[in-house]
């Protein structure tokens, strides 16, 4: 629904150059939730306004539902009107809502429609009904600044939702809202994600809202994905970052005197059918080896059960191969755990 290819951002400004985008190759499927997370600076925002057109890429392509953008955007004001009208195809929602507090609720929503030549009627009947699809049937003629955070953010999307969008975009949106909050707008993102069919593509630095909605996820640095995939593919990836961000694991081998005694400490990641089954106790009594559980953690993700354990074994990692042979022949990833100041810096401060 949305690809990326080779998509470049450069930013001039006062002699300096800044690549906020730097070769951005992002595929988006139809239908899915789609998160990019990543530390501030890390290009996402720019990535987002890059999709639907707001900035103009320095290179590389952006096709949405089928639409070359980029294409358009070259042609010139001739294709002006076609690329507007893509681009109304295209929703978006912004971390500070951006209201007018002028209008009302109702009046809003209704801009969009007005820039698109929707008559009055027509206008206000449409309102109405996204304001009864976000839960605020009631409040269509209040005022911005009356609502809550939550409620304005509803109100935002709303809006966005007005040009009969295929595609969502948001731009940290529940970043200035409290958890519960939060989790009542992602439920709503879901719900229409699930009922419209709509793609949403939205930028966070908070893996919970990866782990509540997204299907997919991407990691940005420096302006390029390191990482991207559907979560139960990174989760099943060793090594992947996300993965471990996903679901941090602390618990560090307790010391036990005896610097001869070798202790091999890994992190293993259930997925699928494997969280389901007693696997760690069959290895115990399988091959009669001690097992310590040094920390763990549990999830559904997209509805399905995912969880990571550290645990430590006796003896060197090589000597541990066929224990390990046994945890990865029934599903489950398996990897050395970093013991050693563990790498979680990935993802953090907000914008
Ligand atoms: N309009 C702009 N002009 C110049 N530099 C910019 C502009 N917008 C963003 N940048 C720079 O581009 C890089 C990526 O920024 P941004 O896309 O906002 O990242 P993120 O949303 O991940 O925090 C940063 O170094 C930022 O300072
Ligand atoms: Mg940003």
């Amino acid at each position: 629904m949305i690809t990326t290819t080779g998509l470049t951002k450069v930013y001039r400004s006062r002699g300096r150059e800044v690549t906020a985008l730097d070769g951005v190759d992002l595929h988006v499927r139809e239908g899915e939730v789609f998160g990019v997370v990543g530390r501030s600076g890390a290009g996402k925002s720019s990535l987002i306004r890059c999709v639907n057109l707001l900035e103009r890429p320095t290179s590389g392509s952006v096709v949405v539902d089928g639409r070359d953008l980029t294409a358009l955007a070259g042609r010139g004001p001739r294709a002006g009107a076609e690329l507007r009208r893509a681009r109304s195809r295209i929703g978006m929602v912004f971390q500070h809502f951006n209201l007018l507090s002028s209008r009302t609720v109702q009046g809003n929503v209704e801009l969009p429609l007005e820039i698109l030549g929707v008559p009055g009627r027509e206008r206000a009947r449409k309102a109405r009904e996204l304001l009864g699809l976000v839960g605020l049937a009631d409040h269509a003629r209040s005022w911005p600044a009356r609502l809550s955070g939550g409620q304005k953010q509803r109100v935002g999307i709303a809006r966005a939702l007005a040009g009969d969008p295929k595609v969502l975009l948001s731009d940290e949106a529940t970043s200035a809202l409290d958890p519960e909050t939060t989790r009542s707008v992602l439920d709503l993102l879901r719900d229409l994600n699930r009922q419209l069919g709509l793609t949403v593509l939205l930028i966070t630095h908070e893996m919970d809202v990866v782990k509540t909605v997204c299907d997919s996820a991407a990691l940005m640095r420096d302006g390029k994905v390191v990482e991207s995939g559907t979560v139960s593919d990174l989760l099943a990836t060793p090594g992947s970052e996300l993965a471990r961000e996903l679901f941090p694991l602390g618990g560090r081998s307790r010391d036990r005197g005896g610097a001869d005694e070798e202790r091999t400490v890994v992190d293993v990641t259930f997925h699928g059918e494997s969280t389901t089954r007693p696997l760690i106790s069959r290895l115990s009594r399988t091959y009669g080896v001690d097992v310590s559980i040094l920390g763990a953690a549990m999830d559904t993700i997209g509805g399905r059960q995912v969880g990571r354990m550290r645990i430590e074994l006796p003896g060197r990692f090589e000597d541990n191969a066929v224990p390990i042979g046994f945890l990865r022949e029934h599903g489950l990833t398996v990897e050395a755990a970093e013991t050693v100041a563990e790498a979680t810096e990935t993802v953090k401060d907000p914008r």
